[in-house]
Formats: structure tokens, sequence, C-alpha cells
């Protein structure tokens, strides 16, 4: 069995969600935005953050697998789930959970980039940054985070704790 403990509050993270969709809010201001969110991760921070925009946005989902159902890359990457709106000249803002290796955003990002987009950019709830190998960094960040496995706010260990309010870290007993 696994313990968690609490890493980042739930008080803290609507705090800095607050904060960079003000951000987002003024780099993108009076622009149309597709948001496009990474499944199954990102979708309670997506849902979070997307009703703090207020310009146009339009959302869509996309479900790439780098993972298994453990806590080790296979280092590539499929898409089991494409998006359907229309993205040529349009803003469109990546909503992920998190940046490790940074393979996932770096093929993704590759793979939009060849649909002519006006600009891309990447926000990501946590950013795991000594453990990036791939050349990509994300626009928005709310939380750098040391390298350790966590879960709750719509991530995941083993498909589970994704319902919880807050973000913990994962011990093993
Ligand atoms: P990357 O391709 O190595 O950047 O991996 C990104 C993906 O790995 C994220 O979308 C998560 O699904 C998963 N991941 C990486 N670290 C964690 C973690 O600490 N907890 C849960 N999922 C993680
Ligand atoms: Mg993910």
């Amino acid at each position: 069995m696994e313990k968690i403990t609490t890493l980042i509050s739930e008080e803290n993270i609507e705090k800095r969600i607050n904060e960079i969709a003000e951000m987002i809010n003024k780099d993108l201001k009076g622009e149309e935005v597709v948001a496009l969110v990474l499944l199954k991760g990102a979708f309670i921070f997506a849902a979070d953050i997307v009703r703090k925009l207020d310009m146009a946005v339009e959302i869509d989902f996309v479900q790439l697998s780098s993972y298994g159902d453990g806590t080790i890359s296979k280092g590539s990457v499929d898409v089991t789930k494409n998006f359907s709106v229309d993205i040529a000249n349009k803003n469109v803002l990546i909503i992920e959970d998190i940046i490790d290796t940074g393979n996932t955003l770096y093929y993704f990002k590759k793979e939009l980039e060849k649909k002519s987009p006006k600009d891309v950019k990447i926000c990501v709830l946590l950013d795991k940054k000594e453990r990036r190998t791939a050349p990509i960094g994300a626009d928005y960040v709310c939380f750098d985070i040391p390298d350790e496995f966590v879960v709750g706010y719509g991530l995941d260990y083993a498909q589970r704790y994704r319902e919880l309010p807050f973000i913990g870290r994962v011990e093993k007993e």
C-alpha cells in the first residue's frame, strides 16, 4: 500500500490558478483561443483554469499515452484520442497536468505545429524541471516540484487518487 501526504493544498492550488489565469488573460487578451486539454490527468486543472479565462475559448480533448500503469516512462507517445476542432490561425493553449521528461509535450507540440496554428502555448499545473530530457518548457507553470511522484487533483497512480482535492506525494510503505 502507499501513503499519501499533502504537498500542495487545495487553497494554494486555487490561489495560484487565479494568478496564472490572470497572466493568460493579459497575454491572450482579445484573441480567439483553443484550449486543448490532455486527458486524463489535466481534467480537473483545466476545468478550474478555463473558468477564469475571459477571452473566447473553444475546448477540446486529446489523450496521449506515454506511461503504463506505473511510474516508469515508456519513452514513446501514442495518440489514443485526437481532437477535432480546427486550430489553423488560432492561438492554442495546451493544458497539461505535469511536465516531467517533456517527451509528451514535445511530441504533441510538434504535431500541432503541422496544422498551422497562429501560436501554441503550454500551461501546466506542475513542472518537474530536474527530470527534463526533451528540449521543451511550459509557458505557464503553476508549481515547480521536486522529483517525487505525486497524485491528486487529476493525477493518478495506477488510475487511483485522481479525485483528491489536493496534490499529494506518494510514499511507499
Ligand atoms: P513526460 O512525457 O515525461 O513529460 O510525462 C508527462 C506525463 O507523465 C504526465 O502527463 C503524467 O501523466 C505523467 N506523470 C509524470 N510524473 C507524474 C507524477 O508524479 N504523477 C502522476 N503522473 C505523472
Ligand atoms: Mg498525463
